[in-house]
């Protein structure tokens, strides 16, 4: 399997944007082909990416679920939905890209993450690397959306919130004996260099290491106002500089 990378997190602390830094900095040094998931049912990392968004799984998923009692007996729907897979996949230079989304009505959000995992276990052979941005809190988790990644980034914003909800992220991981290889915190909009001491204490009682510090980046205000993709901040420009350190980190 590929090399995969999930973010996970409280909500709106950052998680979309460091999924597209990650794939700012795999495509910069031929780390690639790269598959990348949104699998936020309300996500919005096509945007981010700067991509247009093709079918979601949701919508295949629903689309089966329409014409299914047409398929003629003993007709397989994993062919179908393999079939379907070229219209749910978006090619782009050095990434292909999937979005979750969701089924209408009730009972579709369940079958829509199992066929995300069927889906995906077919798929992450083909891919050496393999990033993921997750819906905020731990559902992809308990949901088992995520169950084995090389490295689980939980961002924190720089706040006492954000670091309990990263440690309760980390626990449950744990608790639920997902394969993950490394877990890591991520601080990221931090003002003024370090992370607030009282908020490293927090974590190292939780037992969650941080393995990184995002600056607040004017930039990355700037490019999500003005609907630019991520993939063209500066090399220079603080966050990605940051992530480019982290990612090195943990690779090393
Ligand atoms: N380091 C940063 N500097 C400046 N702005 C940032 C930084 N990181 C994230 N942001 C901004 O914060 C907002 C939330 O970021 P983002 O959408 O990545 O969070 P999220 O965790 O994915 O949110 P959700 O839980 O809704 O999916 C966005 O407007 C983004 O541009
Ligand atoms: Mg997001």
């Amino acid at each position: 399997m590929g090399f995969t990378v999930a973010v996970s997190g409280k909500g709106g602390t950052g998680k979309t944007t460091l999924v597209g830094l990650l794939l700012k900095e795999f495509l910069k040094n031929g780390r690639k082909p790269v598959l990348v998931i949104d699998a936020d049912h309300d996500g919005n990392l096509a945007e981010v990416l700067g991509i247009k968004e093709g079918k979601t799984v949701g919508e295949v998923v629903e689309e089966l679920q329409r014409k299914v009692s047409e398929f003629p007996p003993g007709f397989s729907k994993d062919k179908w939905l393999q079939a379907k897979l070229s219209e749910v996949m978006v090619e782009e230079r050095g990434y292909d890209f999937l979005s979750m989304g969701r089924g209408e009505g009730p009972g579709c959000y369940c079958y829509v993450n199992s066929v995300l995992r069927h889906i995906m276990d077919g798929l992450e052979k083909e891919y050496p690397y393999v990033l993921m941005d997750n819906a905020a809190g731990m559902e992809h988790l308990s949901r088992r959306t995520t169950r084995n990644a090389d490295v689980l980034f939980i961002v924190s914003d720089h706040s006492r919130k954000g670091v309990s909800s990263a440690i309760r992220i980390a626990e449950l991981a744990k608790e639920l004996e997902l394969d993950i290889r490394k877990v890591g915190l991520i601080v990221n909009r931090v003002s003024g260099g370090d992370v607030d001491p009282r908020l490293v204490e927090e974590a190292e009682k939780g037992g969650l290491e941080i393995v990184g510090v995002v600056p607040e980046d004017e930039e990355v205000e700037r490019f999500d106002m003005e609907g630019r993709s991520l993939l063209e901040l500066p090399e220079d420009s603080p966050a990605v500089r940051a992530v480019r350190g982290i990612l090195w980190k943990v690779l090393n």
